[in-house]
């Protein structure tokens, strides 16, 4: 009996100690995306031989971790290492009978000024021009005049510290049998044109850092004085941000409710709008714009001055780590300073 109890036990701890399920943890994790059988879906397939035939484990493990910021594919710090590599083990069982190709190491020498116009020519038109990736993410239904596949973005930092250039150069070599992507040996390319063209994708690694702390020195708030009074300038803003085809939603002076009515210590007065096409269209590239929407100017009269604000959508833009929406906080940036230099007129 003893000898029962302490097998059974033993049994136990050896439950706990079992490697983790890949196969749960992709269903759980992963599935959603990539599909069930890892032919893709909202995700890129998974399952191609191609893909696995160039994608280290490494690479595998590093995009789990690191994900695509900026991109739908999210990172997964919280799994423990024995969950990603059976996570690892599990995409491997989608082609069994296929081994990655070793691949070499050693930095990949090409020269980057040639490869930009090799890549304006054979690559931006999928990839973008400035590597942002396709419209889009994974496999469309929806669209059957497009790619089928979206073409990933190639300036994202989680792909540029997952991929070595060496898989990169086996991507363009070889290409991806049932995807958009091609084989550039089979386009014509020669292996010295490919290694100017992975010089030039690695490239991208360094702008968008720069960028990121660039965006960091921008002034929180977009601040003018006006010329005019306290009540003709919140007229003007209003008829600015009307000119610049907003609608306006309301006009809030924010002493109503903070102080009894007549005895107002000072003015001020928010003018909120919006534009709807533009607020779809941002939400859509990232829903958390819905933070700082919809747009509001704030006009106030301290000490005699009528200072018109607004918060500086580029240095928000800092926050997000999304250059799609990088884009769209620099539109909106120059139309508050529009509105701001009208409004105080
Ligand atoms: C919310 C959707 C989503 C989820 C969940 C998701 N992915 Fe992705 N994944 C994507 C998209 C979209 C891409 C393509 C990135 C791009 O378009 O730039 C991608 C890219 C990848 C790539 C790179 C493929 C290539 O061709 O180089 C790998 C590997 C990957 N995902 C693995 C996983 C694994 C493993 C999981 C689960 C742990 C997972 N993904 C969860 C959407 C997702
Ligand atoms: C016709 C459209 C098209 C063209 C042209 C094209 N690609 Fe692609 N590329 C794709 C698609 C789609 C994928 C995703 C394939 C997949 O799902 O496995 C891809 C994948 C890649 C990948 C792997 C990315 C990842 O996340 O694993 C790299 C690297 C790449 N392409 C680089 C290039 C470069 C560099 C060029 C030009 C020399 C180029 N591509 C030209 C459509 C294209």
């Amino acid at each position: 009996m003893k000898r029962l109890i302490t097998l059974f036990i033993l049994g136990l701890t050896a439950a706990a100690h079992a490697a983790p399920d890949g196969a749960l943890l992709y269903a759980r994790n992963c599935a959603a995306c990539h599909g069930a059988d890892g032919r893709g879906g909202v995700g890129v397939p998974l399952a191609l031989p191609d893909f696995l035939a160039t994608a280290s484990d490494d690479y595998l493990r590093r995009t789990i971790r690191l994900g695509r910021p900026g991109r739908v594919m999210p990172a997964f710090p919280h799994l423990s290492d024995a969950e990603v590599e059976a996570i690892v083990r599990h995409i491997r069982g989608f082609a069994p009978g296929v081994k990655p190709r070793a691949l070499p190491a050693a930095p990949v020498r090409g020269d980057p000024e040639r490869g930009a116009a090799l890549y304006r020519r054979h690559c931006a038109a999928c990839h973008g021009p400035n590597g942002e990736g396709g419209k889009g993410t994974g496999v469309t239904f929806s669209r059957p005049r497009d790619l089928p596949i979206i073409a990933p973005a190639l300036n994202n930092p989680g792909f540029l510290a997952a991929a070595s250039d060496a898989q990169i150069k086996a991507t363009l070599m070889w290409g991806r049998k049932g995807t958009p992507m091609p084989s550039f040996l089979e386009q014509g390319l020669t292996e010295r044109d490919i290694d100017d063209v992975v010089a030039f994708v690695r490239g991208f690694e360094r702008q968008p850092r720069q960028r990121r702390s660039e965006l960091k020195d921008e002034p929180p708030v977009l601040i003018r004085e006006s010329a005019s009074d306290f009540a003709t300038t919140v007229e003007n803003v209003k008829q600015a941000a009307v000119g610049q085809n907003f609608r306006l939603i309301r006009v809030q002076r924010l002493e109503d409710g903070l102080f009894p009515p007549g005895e107002v210590s000072r003015s001020e007065t928010i003018v909120y709008f919006c534009n709807f096409r533009f607020l779809y269209e941002a939400l859509a590239v990232d829903p958390r714009v819905g933070l700082f929407l919809p747009c509001r100017v704030t006009v106030v009269e301290r000490e005699g001055k009528v200072l018109v604000m607004a918060i500086n959508p580029t240095r928000l833009a800092a926050l997000f780590n999304n250059e799609e929406l990088d884009e769209m906080c620099e539109r909106m940036r120059g139309i508050y300073e529009a509105i701001l230099e009208e409004g105080t007129l």
